[in-house]
Parts: structure tokens; sequence; C-alpha cells
């Protein structure tokens, strides 16, 4: 099939561009970003993902895609199109649609023959709607396009190990002809026919395919990102409990994921959730809510009880140090295994506690945070971030934290307060003896 993905270079789409054509398709990925495009082409990834270079390279050269900015000749040469443009919050809370907007206008001038139109943005149906209503002044609704739902699951750092082993498909369409299309799309990928490189991994259990109606499928987006980040916040919210009543977050959790309907996964206590999704898309509940005239005050209460996590943070630590601390926050992106840094409450720490006129250090495997400031650096290596350093406060669940050697940390501090706000350090391990350690909820 020929497929146009508009977003190309962006997070989703260049996953699912790569990932397309790895299923045999021929793909062209556009994007408004020159740089970008002109890197793709010689392999240079503009986002860290594991396995993300390997696939680049291999389907640059081995399987048929292109990266480019006209997005009008792509959608005119196209069967399928895939929006994967963004959709961020405003700074009142509102989606912004204009990228989606500026997609429905290509469409608009491009569309020539039968053209299936697969949204992959979490998009709100009231935007789709719309889009429909615009296509619908110059084209016929079911036979010169269709839309259809195709929400993607992927998380950042595993983006491309969850596109070739995906927990469901989710097609949402409002015609049997549509849907059939995309299955006929995925057809490859659930086959297990796909040209890639040989260290990425792919199950051979069976892909749950899910048909629903437009609506559903951006539900079951909705829904599955809110019911995570409810997770998230009730897990936060126990911690804190147990630290009041001496209970172990730790044994509190596995005692409750014996109980299947409850599991364990998800589940672990940290500085809150951050990244561009899970924030983005409550708030987008609520905006729809109002829309509605309805009160979200459950997904409010999941935002408002996230915001705090940070704060409590920050009190647990200035708390317990002086006032001409220096302090290591070690992680800035948003979670391990990603150079992202949106929404990151590490970020937000290290404001904080500036404002509050300690000296701050950070270090980060991937993650940069620029910020000219007298008392805040970066540092590029671990074990000179620490040094001389009065507390670390781990706020990212990298392996290279996971592994620090605790006996050299210890040589290297100069008065010693650890803060593992990921509970990744063995409590019990002797060698945290010697420092004033604290976890969270336990
Ligand atoms: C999420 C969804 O998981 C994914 O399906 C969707 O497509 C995009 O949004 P992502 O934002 O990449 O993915 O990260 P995820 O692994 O879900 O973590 C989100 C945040 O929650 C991170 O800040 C992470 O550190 C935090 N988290 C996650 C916890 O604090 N505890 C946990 O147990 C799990």
């Amino acid at each position: 099939m020929k497929i146009s993905v508009i977003g190309g270079a962006g997070y989703v789409g260049l996953i699912t561009a790569l990932g397309a054509s790895s299923m045999g398709h021929e793909v062209i990925a556009t994007d408004i970003d020159e740089k970008k495009v002109k890197n793709l082409k010689i392999n240079l990834s503009p986002i860290y993902e594991d396995n993300l270079d390997s696939l680049l390279k291999f389907c640059n050269l081995h399987n048929k895609i292109t990266f480019t900015t006209n997005s009008n000749d792509a959608i005119k040469n196209s069967d399928l199109v895939i929006v994967s443009v963004g959709t961020p919050t405003k700074i009142n809370g509102e989606i912004d649609l204009s990228q989606v907007e500026m997609v429905t206008e290509y469409l608009k001038d491009s569309i020539n023959n039968y053209t299936l139109i697969v949204i992959k943005s979490t998009l709100p149906i009231t935007a789709v709607n719309l889009m429909k209503k615009e296509l619908d002044q110059k084209f016929k609704s079911g036979i010169d396009y269709d839309i259809i739902s195709n929400p993607e699951f992927l998380r950042e750092g595993r983006a491309v190990h969850d596109f070739y082993n995906p927990d469901r498909i989710v097609i949402g369409g409002e015609s049997k002809k549509s849907i059939n299309i995309l299955k006929e799309f995925y057809s490859p990928l659930i086959k297990r026919n796909l040209n890639i490189p040989n260290n990425i991994h792919v199950s051979d259990e069976k892909i749950p395919i899910v048909e629903t109606n437009l609506p559903s499928a951006q539900m079951i987006k909705y829904g599955s990102n809110a019911f995570l980040a409810n997770k998230i916040s009730f897990i936060n919210e126990i911690a804190q409990i147990c630290e009041s009543v001496e209970a172990d977050v730790n044994d509190v959790i596995f005692g409750m994921g014996i109980d299947p309907r409850i599991g364990k996964n998800y589940m672990q206590p940290g500085p809150g959730f951050g990244g561009p999704c899970l924030e983005k898309d409550l708030l987008a509940l609520v905006e729809l809510g109002k829309h509605f005239e309805l009160e979200s005050t459950f997904m409010k209460a999941i935002l408002e009880r996230n915001e705090r996590q940070v704060e409590l943070i920050f009190k647990k630590i200035t708390n317990e140090l002086n006032d001409n601390s220096v302090i290591t926050i070690l992680g800035l992106s948003f979670k391990a295994d990603t150079d992202d840094i949106r929404n990151s409450a590490s970020v937000k720490l290290v404001n904080m506690l500036i404002e509050k006129g300690y000296e701050v250090r950070s270090y980060d495997p991937k993650a940069k945070y620029i910020l000219k400031e007298k008392k805040y650096a970066q540092y590029d290596e671990l074990y000179t971030s620490v040094e001389t350093s009065n507390c670390i406060v781990i706020m990212t669940e990298w392996n290279e934290f996971i592994n620090i050697d605790l006996n050299k940390v210890y040589e290297l501090m100069d008065k010693k307060f650890i803060f593992d706000m990921r509970n990744i350090l063995d409590k019990n391990d002797e060698r945290l003896n010697k420092f004033n350690y604290f976890g969270l909820g336990n």
C-alpha cells in the first residue's frame, strides 16, 4: 500500500513510518521541520529511543521509505494518510489543534482518489468532527475518503518494541470498508511478515484486534491513559500514608498485587507521572467534560495529586538539609531510557531548589537541561556530579543509578544524604547504613 505519515519526524510518526515500511508498504514520511527531515535521510534520528537508530538505518537501506517536507505531494499519491501530528495543551488548558487544522488543509488540497485518513494523534472526537465537516465541503465521506481512529499505545523508551509487540490494535471506524483497509495495512505485522533488523524482538503471540466505532476508539486511548495516571496518583497517595503509619509501600504493593484484580504493574511510587501524554490526556478529558457540561472531578483529582507529589519531595528534602547544602539531582528525563524532559518532575524540582537558594547539580545519562543560573550546573559524569555534594536525589530510574557504586559515592560525598525518590535502591543494603537514606513510602 502507498502510505503517507504526516508528522513523520515526530515521536509517534517516525516509529509508525518505519514500522509501516518494514511491513512492506511504500512510505512517505512528511514533516515541516526541514532539519529533522534532512537528518532522517542520513540516518540521524531526532530522538533517543532504544533500537531506533538501527531500525532507521535498516529501513533507509532495505525498505521503501522517503522523508520529505512536502505533505501535499505525499497525500496525492497515498492510499492511506496517517495523521501523527502533535496536539499540545495551551496555557489555558485547551487542546492546541493548529497542527491538525493544517493537516486538514493539506487533505482538502490534495486528496485525489479514495483515501483512508488514519488518526494516530490523540484527538478529541469534537476535533475529528470538525475535520469531517471541513472535508465534506469538498468531498463525499465514504466515497472520496473515510476517517478512522487507530490510537497508539507506545511508551517512550520502549516504543520500537511496543510497535512490533502491541497488546492490541484498536481500530475505530464508521464503515466496514475502512476497517478492512486498515486491517490489510496491519496484516504483515499480524502475520509477522516483517523486514527488520535481527536485534528487534518480535513475539509470536496473537495480537488482538479491537473493532469499534470512531469515538469508542478515541475513548479507549483516553481511558487507558487516565487509568494509568490514576494508578500512579493512587500509589503515591498510599506511599504517603505508609510513611505516616510506618508501613513499607513495597510490601503493600506486593501484597495488594497478588490479587489478580489489582496486579502489581504500574504501581511504582515516584515523583509523579510526567511526559507528553498522561497529563495532556487527563486535561483533554476535563475539557471534554466541560464541553458536555460534565464536571470531571475524578480526573482533576488525579492531576492535583500528581502536582502535589513534587512539592512533597521538595519538603522531604528541605526539612533535612541546611540552607547552604549542595544537592545533586540524578535523572532529568521524566522516566528512564528516554532523553525527554517534557513535564519532568525532576526539572521542576531543580527549579524549586534553586529558588530556595541551594546549589544544584544534575546528571542524566541522556537528557539535557540547560539553565543560565549561577547556582546550577549539569555534569556529564555521575561520580563527578556527587563529588563534595551533600545530598543525592534520585529522580529517574536509570540502570546506571540502580547499579551505583555506593562505597565510591560515600568516599566522594560530603555529608551523606540520599533521597531515593524511585525506590530503586534496596533499603536493606548494608552500604546504605552509612548514609541518611530516605525512600518513598518506607
Ligand atoms: C504513556 C502510556 O504508557 C502509553 O501507552 C501512551 O501511548 C503514552 O503515554 P509514556 O508517557 O511513554 O507512555 O510513559 P509511561 O511508561 O507510561 O510512564 C509515564 C509516567 O509515569 C512516567 O513519568 C513514569 O516515571 C511514571 N510511572 C510509571 C510511575 O511513576 N510509576 C509507575 O509504576 C509507572
